[in-house]
């Protein structure tokens, strides 16, 4: 069965929204593990406009799955990392307008920068994830610069306006995750899913985790965390 990482950052958003020291992204986790999380997932951006760094600090503490930062491959992200030593990172790419992470990392472009920011992640003993689109050639430069983990950016299968274009869509997540595996690279899933578009990978079963958040914290407003966790963890059951 695949693994279920819990992204929390949106309960970060809505305490930042007020400014104040509540709701508590630290107590959303521990209800997500409770309700069997894989692991915990943060975003921390270099504006902060939802995770802090004491976030991460105490999630580092409390978390007893694993911990996965997602960040951008800048220098201050890359010391925050060395020191708080979080199970795994996600690197992804950021900008300052936007809503949520657009894409996935360009590796063609950026290869010998992200090189360097996985061999000092990997030295520092973390696990390291690439963030990237379902191109080939971007995750054989994944491969090549000896990442140990790709994510899949789902968000242009999730968010296509018509059956054609989801389709579409869906291939090329399904030969991302085969050219993957076949290049021992361990595939995950993430981005804009939610507890209907979760379905479509049944039967796909190079997917090792799916890393998800909106959905999931949007659910727990009405249902409680540990139910919207449940809910998610069932239908991957049946994946
Ligand atoms: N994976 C990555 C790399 C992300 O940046 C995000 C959004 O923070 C997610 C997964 C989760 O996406 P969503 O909140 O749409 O489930």
């Amino acid at each position: 069965m695949a693994k279920l990482a819990v992204n929390v950052d949106h309960v970060a958003t809505l305490r930042e929204a007020r400014g104040i020291n509540y709701p508590e992204p630290v107590a959303a986790a521990v209800a997500a593990e409770t309700a069997g999380a894989d692991g915990i997932v943060v975003h921390l951006r270099e504006d902060r406009r939802h995770i802090n760094e004491r976030d991460v600090r105490l999630l580092k503490k409390i978390v007893q799955s694993k911990l996965i930062l997602e960040m951008a491959a800048t220098s201050e992200m890359l010391g925050i990392a060395l020191d708080i030593k979080p199970e795994c990172v996600t690197l992804v790419p950021e900008t300052k307008k936007e809503l949520t992470t657009e894409g996935g990392l360009d590796l063609i472009t950026h290869e010998n920068h992200i090189r360097e920011a996985v061999t000092t992640l990997k030295n520092g003993g973390i696990a390291v994830c690439i963030f990237i689109d379902p191109d080939l050639d971007q995750i054989k430069v994944a491969h090549k610069i000896d990442a140990d983990m790709i994510e899949i950016h789902t968000g242009a299968f999730c968010d296509a306006p018509t059956a054609a274009q989801k389709q579409r869509e869906f291939f090329r997540i399904v030969d991302a995750a085969k050219i993957g595996t076949k290049l021992k690279l361990e595939v995950n899933a993430g981005h804009g899913i939610c507890y209907n578009t979760i379905k479509a990978f049944k039967g796909l079963a190079e997917i090792s985790e799916f890393s998800i958040g909106h959905s999931i914290v949007a659910r727990a407003i009405l249902t409680g965390m540990e139910q919207a966790v449940r809910d998610m963890k069932q239908l991957i059951s049946g994946l």
